[in-house]
């Protein structure tokens, strides 16, 4: 690693970090800040998946919503915007695509970048998908859960996977969309990020191939018609405007993740954050210049029978 003094761009950012604050207590293991920053990534991740993996759609199973259909978004993330009614996360795009006669609830954990506008048929609240409303059984048309790989252990996702099933009401259909780890093949910067994530998952408990598992873990849970597609999305500036986003958003991710990697001393992979910038660099170069990195994205949607 160089030993040359950091940038000012550098110093901004981290002067940024040292701000950030991750979540900590008992049964939340997310690796992730809430904060605005993690807003602004998130926004980007809500347009890029949007386009390159939803076709530009919101619900990919064969449902349609009409008069009197509940939908639940678990794991909203963030939603505040200067925009009024911003559409930059999914449940406000959704309010836009169906009749304002839909009730669509947002849950999560963080409620503190919950919007402070939204249209009247969306409401927000504070809970985890793992301990759902005793009222909600057999509510909701349809669940929509994205990008929760970072936040939940094995044993957490099957707990979710109960919850959802007891809200859906039956008929209705739950969408899952999730990421994956990028193969370490790519090169060395990719293979040492990739063993500290490893380490880092495997210490919270994570799943990080939760994609992978989840047709399994959805038929033992019941549901049916389950269906999975995945695409390997380009990442890296060599792949032209939607690869350097996707490279944003995941070396973003890294950056952020750094509160839970040095809690637990960078895994003896790292040993400062100076270290880390570096690794973040070479890791950028490594992306950007490419050609063919990708990274595995997934749909999984399914059914709770109707009887
Ligand atoms: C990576 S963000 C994804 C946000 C949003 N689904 C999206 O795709 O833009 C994950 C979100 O899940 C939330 N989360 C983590 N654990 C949760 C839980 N047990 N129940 C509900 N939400 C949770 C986090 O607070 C965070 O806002």
């Amino acid at each position: 690693m160089t030993s040359s003094p950091p940038s000012l761009m550098r110093l901004a950012r981290r002067a940024q970090q040292l701000q950030r604050v991750w979540p900590s207590s008992l049964n939340v293991h997310y690796l992730l800040p809430s904060d605005a920053q993690e807003k602004q990534r998130l926004e980007l991740q809500h347009s890029l998946l949007r386009r390159t993996l939803c076709d530009g759609k919101s619900i990919l199973p064969p449902i349609t919503l009409g008069p009197g259909d509940k939908v639940l978004d678990s794991g909203t993330g963030s939603g505040e915007s200067l925009r009024v009614y911003a559409l930059r996360i999914w449940v406000i795009s959704l309010a836009k695509e169906v009749p304002s006669s839909v009730s669509l609830t947002a849950i999560d954990i963080q409620s503190k970048i919950f919007p402070k506008i939204c249209p009247t048929n969306v409401f927000f609240h504070h809970h985890s998908v793992t301990d759902l409303p005793g009222e909600w059984t057999d509510s909701y048309s349809l669940v929509n859960q994205r990008v929760l790989y970072a936040a939940l252990t094995e044993s957490q996702w099957r707990s979710a996977l109960v919850e959802i099933h007891r809200v859906l009401a039956p008929g209705g259909w739950v969408q899952f969309i999730e990421g994956s780890e990028i193969s370490p093949d790519t090169g060395p910067y990719t293979a040492t990020i990739g063993s500290i994530l490893t380490k880092l998952y495997a210490r919270k408990g994570l799943l990080i191939d939760v994609a992978k598992r989840l047709p399994g873990m959805l038929a033992q849970g019941g549901f049916i018609n389950i269906h999975s597609e995945t695409r390997a999305l380009p990442v890296g500036a060599w792949a032209g405007a939607d690869g350097a986003e996707l490279r944003v958003n995941l070396t973003t991710v890294c950056s952020a993740m750094r509160g839970p990697i040095f809690e637990a001393d960078g895994f003896g992979l790292v040993s400062s954050e100076y270290e880390y910038d570096n690794l973040l660099d070479g890791l950028t170069k490594e992306w950007d210049d490419g050609p063919d990195i990708y990274e595995d994205w997934t749909v999984v949607y399914a059914q709770k029978p109707r009887v």
